[in-house]
């Protein structure tokens, strides 16, 4: 089986304790990583009102329920693979069109909407600079790019490796116990392992054409907030 049908067939699996897992494992910290990503995204677009808002690799619908606590007359549309996922999203969020694709491959127009974020996701895309370049057929002119996602850190610091020793060795025994599935908490630090480095995605975010390409790192760089732009 092909390694992303893997990757989506394992949320599958863990759809249903993937929200408590998430939680208590990273100590209900993403949720200001979440609030703090929305906010500078919506500071940076300096609209709040008639915006389409695409969330990519939605999951559960976490990051939806984010934008739709500070925005009001907007549109809003998920976007994931995984038919667990998604059943658990719709369960929910209300008020939200959801569509079962993969970030390389996106059933939307050229231009068609404001904001798209992807929260977790983007290290579970094979081929990412693919998706990349999708985030920026679909965005108008104008629109903002929100990426939160746990990088991999090539040259760790002493705190750094305090991160790392979390996410290395702990969480995959937290993460097995919670969600039942050894294997998925296994995968988490080994695709942190094998994904890019924060240096590597600005890069690739500025040969996808993107501009203002802006980070900032939480917690012994243990998550990232990247946000990007598409020229006006
Ligand atoms: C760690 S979860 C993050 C979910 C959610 N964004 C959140 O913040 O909680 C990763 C999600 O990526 C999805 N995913 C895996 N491969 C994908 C792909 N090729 N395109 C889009 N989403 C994908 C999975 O189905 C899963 O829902």
């Amino acid at each position: 089986m092909d390694k992303q049908k893997q990757i989506v067939e394992m949320f599958d699996r863990i759809a249903s304790r993937y929200d408590l897992a998430n939680r208590i494992l990273s100590f209900g910290m993403d949720v200001g990583w979440r609030k703090e990503g929305c906010e500078l995204a919506l500071k940076r677009l300096g609209r709040r009102e008639n915006l389409k808002i695409l969330d990519v690799a939605c999951g559960t619908g976490d990051m939806i329920l984010h934008w739709q606590d500070r925005l009001n007359s907007c549109e809003f549309i998920g976007v994931d693979p995984s038919e667990g996922m998604l059943k658990v999203a719709q369960s929910k969020v209300g008020d939200c069109r959801f569509l079962q694709a993969q970030a390389q491959n996106l059933p939307l127009d050229d231009e068609s909407v404001d904001v798209i974020s992807i929260a977790y996701g983007l290290r579970n895309v094979c081929d990412y600079p693919l998706a990349l370049r999708e985030f920026y057929r679909v965005l108008k002119r104008g629109g903002v790019l929100l990426i939160l996602e746990f990088m991999h850190n090539p040259n760790p610091s002493f705190l750094d490796s305090m991160g790392l020793f979390y996410t290395q060795k702990i969480l995959p025994i937290l993460g097995g116990l919670i969600s039942k599935n050894k294997q998925a908490y296994t995968y988490l630090p080994n695709s942190i392992e094998e994904f890019a480095s924060l240096e590597t995605l600005k890069e690739d975010l500025v040969k996808s054409a993107f501009v203002d390409v802006w980070a900032k790192n939480y917690y012994a760089k243990i998550s990232s907030l990247i946000l990007a732009s598409k020229e006006k």
